[in-house]
């Protein structure tokens, strides 16, 4: 893995997704190890983020690695008509390593072909957020104790929703049962589907939320993705759909955790946030973790 580009959860083999996993524990076993003193870590975050940049950045400064970039493109020179190939040219002069969030998709993989140093996918539009699948992966091993024959609940915003599409491409290699809940207009992508597909898999898909809540191992909500949506109209009609509330998981599985990629909106009701099954907040640290993992392997210090 190492010098390799990380830009959909396909570019790393099963063994490779499952190492990082492994690593990632020894890094929550000692999160502190100055072994990146050497190296410099550009983060480009071209749309908002608070998780994703903030743990990678954790993840370096706890590994003594020094962290360049933006936060937002109103603060690069891109507001001023700079390319995305010449942005990624000159900051590849700087860095070692480029962890990128862009609002389009496919833009990771352009700057991952231009790139003279490796590109991470910190998301592109509605694509993929292969990152967030492997912290994903780890909080889902870790709290059931395998990633083999579970039943795996996506609720939400399946259409636009990047996590829930590379998270579902990464689990049709352990025997899941898909559970995907949404509106009719926020299906899970037919790209998506054909993944499981391929692999004769389950999936079965549903309106109401109820419906999942006895039969999940995980339940994974999801925000309704706004600034996905080109008519604002769309997006009233069902940006309320979902609201799990803390009574609503009385008849759930004792192993079932709650995960979501955060932000939350209001499809977590507080009260859920109390219940021991509530994983969230965990599943963010644990990116720490497996963010530390991936920059020490491609760095090729692990
Ligand atoms: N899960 C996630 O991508 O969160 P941020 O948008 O805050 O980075």
């Amino acid at each position: 893995m190492k010098n390799k580009s990380l830009v959909s959860i396909n570019d790393f083999t099963k063994e490779q997704q499952l190492r990082i996993l492994d690593i990632s524990e020894e890094f929550e076993k000692n999160p502190t190890q100055r072994i990146l003193e050497d190296f410099v870590v550009a983060t480009l975050f071209f749309e908002p983020s608070t998780r994703t940049r903030l743990s990678f950045e954790s993840a370096a400064s706890r590994l003594g690695a020094r962290v360049i970039g933006f936060s937002s493109a109103s603060s690069s020179s891109v507001s001023k008509g700079e390319s995305l190939k010449d942005t990624i040219l000159t900051v590849s002069n700087y860095s070692d390593i480029i962890v990128m969030r862009h609002p389009k998709d496919g833009s990771a993989r352009y700057a991952s072909e231009v790139s003279p140093v490796p590109v991470i996918n910190a998301g592109d539009g509605a694509n993929q957020h292969p990152t967030q699948t492997l912290l994903d992966m780890y909080s889902i091993r870790k709290t059931q104790g395998t990633l083999d024959n579970l039943n795996i609940a996506f609720i939400g915003d399946l259409k636009y929703g990047r996590t829930v599409h590379s998270l579902t491409i990464a689990l049709t290699q352990f025997n899941t049962t898909f559970h995907l809940v949404s509106p009719p207009e926020l299906k899970l992508p037919s790209y998506v589907k054909r993944h499981i597909k391929d692999r004769n898999l389950a999936y079965h898909q549903y309106t109401d939320l109820m419906e999942v809540i006895p039969v999940a191992d995980i339940i994974y909500m999801t925000r309704i993705q706004r600034e996905r949506f080109s008519d604002p109209m769309e997006y009233e009609k069902v940006k309320n759909i979902y609201n799990l509330e803390n009574a609503m998981l009385a008849g759930s599985k004792d192993n079932v955790r709650i995960l979501h990629p955060l932000p939350r909106v209001n499809e977590i009701s507080l009260d859920v946030d109390s219940n021991p099954k509530a994983y969230y907040f965990q599943q963010a640290l644990n990116g720490v973790f497996v963010r530390q993992a991936l920059l020490a392997t491609i760095l090729g210090v692990k």
